[in-house]
């Protein structure tokens, strides 16, 4: 039912001119998509309101937009060149590659779907009286599997900090993992893969011009600490935020742009005074939960997920995640990065990234906490969240079925369209058109003329247009339309004159940045 509704986002997001397959006459490329004509305006909608969210809405938060291209030294004290690897294993008899760990997570998951099978029996066997915690605790079976699951987690986690990715191997051998496709459990040894895409530099050969397309935006930010501290005459605390593409070769890309090898990140950087980190980390940690919560997405769809093994730069780490339709997955990430990054720069560059605070008289590497979403998986959790199936009321009274987005008014693609009620008469025709060109410098309008009105009404609905403007013959005796709005279907008689100031009121970014002042 659930993976049903993914599979209806997908369709629907090809169907209706969101998203596409790149290259897709080529059959398409792994894990790349092209965003269509909606797919782009809602894309930049998201960045829109992410930017303005952190730039406009804090006076001590400034925006860059750094190269992808960076020096190459910048990945080596960061950490990526040495440390950004998934463990890879092939299967010898299938050549398919897998994430040794995602492997071993997926049969976690099967033990997890055993577990909830015995709790909604005993929900149902018991009734109100059900209390779930005490059955985990007490169950025979649920404790077994329980416990069995804490201990492959832990030799998983120890494997992987260790780096003696032969206990992970021994480990995957002793569960009896089968590759998924062919069910051969003839398995090569685990080994590091690092993610990071490479290309060279035209005029210089060899390891010496070897560039990476960058993983992440945040080391742009970083390189360029100074640089915005001195030009801005920033003082700390204070952020940096920049909207760009990272690229990851990921050896599993599933699950449609969730995770994908060319994407987007929005990420804030913000220098802190050191011992102040955490007070900070809580600041941003309740920020941008209440930024997600602003699109009107319903407190059980959200939530957070502490870290418990930490990055080698962080001292405090959460997830913001998000009810996708195949599950609870990261949304955003908020790291307390500590001084690591700054400090890593400096020593490699020889250039003394610091601050001098005035209020303390004294020299230090700022700290820094960094919040962390990706725009394309941002874009599934909208899709994901707006896709309804309902029946309403047609033009006639009877009830038929539409597919409509519920997409939070200020990010919705097209924010109005204009509608003729019939299409062969020329008076009608040429007063709508009067009317959308009217809008047009206003707000995102677009203006329809094919088709029955009621199916005009079900394409706006599909691409989760909120207002659909119809001219009928009454508009060209007093100048008034009727307004319809998506979610409530309710129409309202309005004079022409009102239009852009009614459509701007309930569609512009400012209906949500006003919901987040502190
Ligand atoms: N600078 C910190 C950083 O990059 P991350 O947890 O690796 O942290 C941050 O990535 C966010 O970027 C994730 O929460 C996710 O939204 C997005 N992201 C990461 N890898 C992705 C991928 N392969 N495809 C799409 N989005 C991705």
């Amino acid at each position: 039912m659930i993976q049903d509704l993914f599979k209806k986002v997908v369709s629907h997001s090809k169907k209706y001119g969101f998203i596409f397959q790149s290259s897709e006459i080529y059959d398409g490329l792994s894990a790349v998509y092209d965003y269509g004509p909606y797919g782009v305006e809602l894309k930049n909608n998201i960045k829109d309101y992410w930017f303005k969210s952190m730039v406009r809405m804090h006076e001590n938060i400034v925006g860059i937009d750094s190269a992808i291209f960076m020096h190459p030294k910048t990945w080596k004290a960061s950490g990526h060149v040495d440390a950004f690897n998934d463990p890879l294993i092939d299967n010898k008899d299938s050549k398919k590659r897998y994430r040794a760990d995602v492997l071993v997570e997926d049969y976690i998951a099967k033990i997890e779907a055993k577990i909830n099978k015995e709790i909604a029996k005993g929900r149902k066997r018991f009734g109100d009286e059900f209390n779930e915690e005490e059955f985990r605790a007490t169950h025979p079976r649920v404790k077994a599997n329980l416990e069995k699951i804490a201990d492959i987690n832990k030799r998983m986690s120890e494997s992987l900090s260790s780096g003696k990715l032969e206990d992970l191997k021994a480990l995957i051998e002793e569960l009896g993992i089968s590759d998924p496709i062919s069910g051969s459990k003839n398995w090569t040894e685990v080994r590091q893969f690092n993610l990071m895409f490479n290309t060279q530099l035209g005029n210089i050969s060899g390891e010496e011009g070897k560039l990476y397309l960058r993983p992440e935006t945040a080391q742009g930010i970083f390189v360029n600490f100074l640089n915005v501290q001195k030009t801005t005459r920033q003082k700390i605390p204070f952020g940096i935020a920049q909207i760009g593409k990272a690229f990851r070769n990921e050896i599993v890309a599933r699950q449609f742009i969730f995770r994908m090898r060319e994407f987007e990140q929005m990420e804030m950087q913000y220098f802190v005074r050191p011992g102040e980190e955490m007070k900070w980390y809580d600041y941003w940690k309740t920020h941008r939960m209440k930024w997600h919560k602003s699109l009107g997405t319903s407190d059980d769809k959200l939530r957070y997920h502490d870290h418990e093994n930490l990055a080698h730069y962080a001292n405090a780490a959460v997830d913001i995640e998000f009810e996708f339709p195949f599950g609870f997955k990261e949304l955003e990430g908020i790291h307390s990065r500590t001084d690591f990054d700054l400090k890593s720069h400096s020593e490699l560059s020889g250039k003394k990234l610091q601050y001098f605070d005035p209020e303390i008289n004294e020299n230090y590497i700022p700290y820094v906490v960094e919040t962390s979403i990706g725009v394309d998986r941002m874009f599934l959790a909208v899709m994901s969240n707006a896709y309804t199936e309902e029946m309403v009321p047609d033009a006639s009274g009877k009830e038929s079925e539409r597919i409509v987005l519920k997409i939070p008014a200020a990010l919705a693609p097209i924010k109005a369209t204009v509608l003729p009620l019939v299409k062969n008469k020329e008076e009608l025709t040429a007063k709508a058109k009067a009317v959308f060109n009217k809008l047009k410098p206003f707000v995102n309008t677009q203006y329809d003329e094919k088709d029955a009105i009621g199916r005009r009404y079900r394409r706006q609905d599909a691409i989760g247009t909120p207002f659909c403007i119809t001219v009928d013959f009454d508009t060209l005796e007093d100048d008034t339309v009727t307004v319809r709005e998506r979610d409530s279907l309710k129409q309202e008689r309005m004079h022409i004159d009102e239009l852009a100031s009614y459509i701007k009121k309930h569609t512009d970014l400012s209906t949500l940045l006003t919901k987040l002042a502190d």
